[in-house]
């Protein structure tokens, strides 16, 4: 039988979570999530959600994945056999499903910008133009449906044949590039007349805008964003080999998950107010800002390509993670058919995915409890998957797994201290299942 495969390198190993992580969550969601909860107020809530909850909880899931060495599933089974356990496996492998669905359409949204970018679409235009041109392109259903069914193309391609072959190396030329770009940008952003509205908007939290909902949307943000609640760093860490720091790999991928939702904020938010754009825009708010940015760049037409081929491979990359541990839990048993299960969930998902994709267009009468298609699949995964799923592993690991494994587990290959630990555990134990149940609890109603 085939061996399992195994990261080549620690820095892989980062770079592949951080390329999990790091995606539409930070780039294209957050500032749109920030944009309409108040800006400041919702970047504070989900700092502090993702310290003192994501963090930890994406630290157990690497524990969960590197100590049994197996899928989603089959993680929970060893760990736990003849129990219930397994079923948050089974959880993170429907909500992958769903997530990657709607994922897929936003994917679709770049390739397409990407194409319009090439035939000179999206050149001279105003801001009330960019504004047109994103209604008009996600309302084409045809186009969107053919983009995702190319997105959806190339991270089938790319995960039938296994998860290292060129992620890591791409990742390692283009994840920085993505970062210099981001510090170009924000240096033009700066600098527009008008900016620094969009600054204080961004950074100063203005408490008067918290509202009952704010905590579950930062709560849901920061699992999305760091792809915590539905085992995928599970699947990812149990490609890991023994010995490497998992405290550190865990402060790493948090703080550049941190450092990017920053820099977007920065980026978006001064040319916002800058050029005259809503900051409550939506799920449209970077495709109609970021163009209008590089339009006032030098050799902007260039510099807006480049940053969409990038923003594609970051979305790609976590778009792979999210087919992986799909194919992960199906192809167990027979490696051999890895290839046809990564086309046959692709298909699946791209079946799922058509009522997304059309609920800007001509389905966007269909809602469910008022929210339209791409939104309520959102909504489910975001708000609902992942913090259940999150609650369920935050008590697997503080109360099923034992001490001893999980000191294994935290110390290997590290140095952190005897007190970190114990902050972790009780993080894990308490802070997390509390503050999740405090926090579903509020969003009802109950609390409030
Ligand atoms: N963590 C992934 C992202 O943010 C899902 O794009």
């Amino acid at each position: 039988m085939k061996q399992r495969e195994q990261w080549s390198s620690k820095i892989g190993f980062i770079l592949a979570a951080a390329g999990s992580a790091i995606g539409l969550g930070a780039i294209w969601k957050f500032p749109y999530m920030a944009g309409t909860n108040g800006g400041g107020v919702f970047l504070l809530v989900f700092l502090l959600f993702t310290i003192i909850i994501g963090a930890p909880m994406l630290l157990a899931e690497f524990i969960i994945g590197r100590s049994t060495q197996k899928n989603a599933i089959h993680a929970y089974k060893h760990l736990a056999p003849n129990s219930k356990w397994h079923y948050i496996g089974v959880l993170g492998v429907v909500a992958s499903f769903i997530l990657l669905s709607f994922y897929s359409v936003v994917g679709g949204w770049i390739v397409t910008y990407i194409v319009k970018s090439f035939t000179g679409q999206l050149s001279n235009l105003n801001a009330n133009e960019f504004g047109v041109l994103f209604d008009e392109t996600i309302v084409n259903g045809p186009e969107v449906l053919l983009a995702q069914a190319f997105f959806l193309l190339i991270t089938i391609v790319v995960v039938q044949s296994g998860i290292q072959s060129g992620i890591e190396k791409a990742s390692k030329i283009l994840m920085p590039l993505l970062f210099i770009l981001f510090l170009v940008l924000i240096g033009r952003s700066l600098t527009l007349e008008g900016a620094l509205e969009g600054v204080r908007f961004f950074l100063m939290p203005d408490f008067s805008q918290l509202t009952s909902s704010t905590f579950l949307l930062a709560l849901g943000q920061s699992f999305f964003a760091l792809s915590v609640g539905v085992s995928i760093m599970v699947t990812y860490s149990s490609y890991l080999q023994k010995g490497e720091d998992l405290v550190k790999s865990t402060s790493s991928v948090v703080g550049l998950n941190i450092l990017i939702s920053i820099l977007a904020g920065l980026v978006i938010f001064p040319a916002v107010f800058a050029l005259g754009f809503q900051p409550d825009e939506g799920p449209g708010l970077v495709f109609v800002v970021l163009p209008a940015v590089f339009d006032q760049l030098p050799f902007g037409m260039f510099f807006l390509v480049l940053f969409l081929l990038l923003l594609l491979f970051a979305t790609l990359t976590s778009a792979f993670s999210i087919l992986e541990i799909v194919v992960s839990v199906l192809v167990r048993n027979k490696p051999t058919n890895r290839k046809k299960i990564a086309w046959i969930s692709g298909a699946i998902i791209f079946i799922l995915g058509i009522p997304s994709a059309l609920s800007f267009g001509i389905w966007s009468n269909i809602t469910i409890f008022g929210f339209i298609m791409f939104d309520f699949a959102d909504f489910l995964v975001s708000n609902m998957a992942l913090p259940i799923g999150a609650l369920f592993i935050a008590i697997f690991v503080g109360y099923r797994i034992p001490v001893s494994i999980l000191e294994d587990e935290f110390f290997q290959g590290s140095k952190a201290s005897k007190l970190l630990f114990q902050l972790w555990l009780f993080a894990v134990k308490y802070i997390i299942p509390i503050g999740i149940g405090i926090i579903f609890l509020h969003s009802l109603g109950l609390f409030s």
